[in-house]
């Protein structure tokens, strides 16, 4: 008897239906091989959405997103809509409401793939960044005062809780413990500025390792000398736990020393809920239509979909394609329009290789 998954595929805006459409070409070769259904439901939200119709996420399909086993995202982000609508309105919304408090991104370097650091090379890039994903500068509390006057006066709060710590630093000692690479946590923060909310991270960080974690090693970086650290010394880096705005930064800047956007794919967990996995660029409007976008990271998100439903060595079989298919020499580039080959052909040779 073989597992169906139930999975909400939202390819969004821009670029994001064409590397989903390559993302499910991947992910249908490896299920056939790995004997596993997927059961795919197609949602059409974003942009075009909202403009023909001002919804942006109706309850009643939030509702029918929290039965599936997973969700599949390609972008969100239109140029006709206003910078936040869709933004807090689609993919912050799913995030909170579905609770997915972890947003896992893999920092990791492939042999065959242009790393723009000197000298350094995929054996020196191999990490995990654990972004805290429903706090912090993210929560949307705040407001204006005298808006629009000389004195106008804005807040955004910077809202953290123990319990929200917490569980993403659990979260990351687990992984840690999982991965067996460094047994290394570094703790990414601002605790010489930011000494309320950062304090909290520090002491969550301490009790928790040393009460339930011994055995892993605990690091602590500040946020600027961590970027100064991924160009300089990558290879310090085994797990990282961040809160949720220094998190979206650092990982921008690791999306890039593992090949760029084209590549780098993120998940939205909830361990005992949805979760909903993405490639970490944006909906790349200008290149929409032309098959000029890379696939790959939308089809390393897939991957990590299948990984979290539990199908470990169907996963393992696409990042095996992936990394066969860069070494192939066929694939030029991963920067848009430079790749030598069409968005879906890269698909078709990824999947021929699964
Ligand atoms: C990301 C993005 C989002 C974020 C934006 C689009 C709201 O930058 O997934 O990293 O800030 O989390
Ligand atoms: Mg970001």
């Amino acid at each position: 008897m073989s597992n169906t998954y139930r999975i909400a595929v939202l390819g969004g805006d821009g670029t994001g239906p064409e590397v989903v459409r390559e993302g499910l070409k991947v992910l249908d070769a490896a299920s056939r091989k790995h004997g596993f259904r997927l059961d795919l439901h197609d949602y059409d939200l974003g942009g075009e959405r909202y403009k023909r119709t001002g919804d942006i996420l109706p309850d009643s399909v939030l509702d029918e997103l929290r039965g599936f086993d997973a969700i599949y995202l390609g972008a969100i982000g239109h140029p006709d809509v206003p910078p936040g609508i869709l933004e807090k309105g689609l993919l912050l919304r799913l995030r909170f409401e579905l609770d997915q408090y972890i947003n896992l991104r893999p920092v990791k370097l492939y042999p065959g793939v242009d790393c723009p650091l000197k000298d350094k090379g995929p054996e020196d890039i191999d990490f995990v960044v654990v972004r805290e994903n429903t706090e912090g500068l993210y929560s949307g509390m705040g407001g204006f005062q005298y808006k629009g006057t000389p004195q106008e006066v804005s807040t955004q709060v910077h809202v953290t809780t123990r319990f929200g710590a917490e569980r993403a630093i659990r979260y990351a000692f687990d992984l840690t413990r999982k991965r067996k690479k460094m047994n290394q946590l570094h703790l990414v923060a601002k605790t010489n500025v930011l000494t309320f909310v950062h304090d909290t991270w520090w002491r969550a960080f301490n009790e928790v390792g040393e009460a339930d974690y011994p055995e892993i090693k605990r690091e602590y970086a500040h946020v600027d000398a961590t970027c100064m650290w991924f160009i300089k010394n990558p290879e310090w880096f085994d797990v990282i736990v961040v809160e949720n705005m220094f998190g979206d930064i650092i990982t921008d800047l690791g999306a890039m020393i593992q090949g760029g956007m084209g590549i780098a794919a993120g998940g939205n967990i909830n361990p005992a809920g949805v979760s909903m996995f993405e490639p970490i660029g944006g909906s790349a409007p200008k290149y929409t239509g032309q098959d000029v976008i890379c696939p790959l990271a939308a089809i390393e998100a897939g991957k990590m979909m299948l990984a979290h439903l539990g199908e470990e060595s169907a996963a393992a079989a696409i990042e095996r394609a992936v990394v066969e298919s860069l070494s192939s020499g066929k694939i030029r580039s991963l920067s848009a329009g430079k790749m030598g080959m069409g968005t879906s052909e890269v698909g078709d040779l990824v999947a021929g290789m699964v």
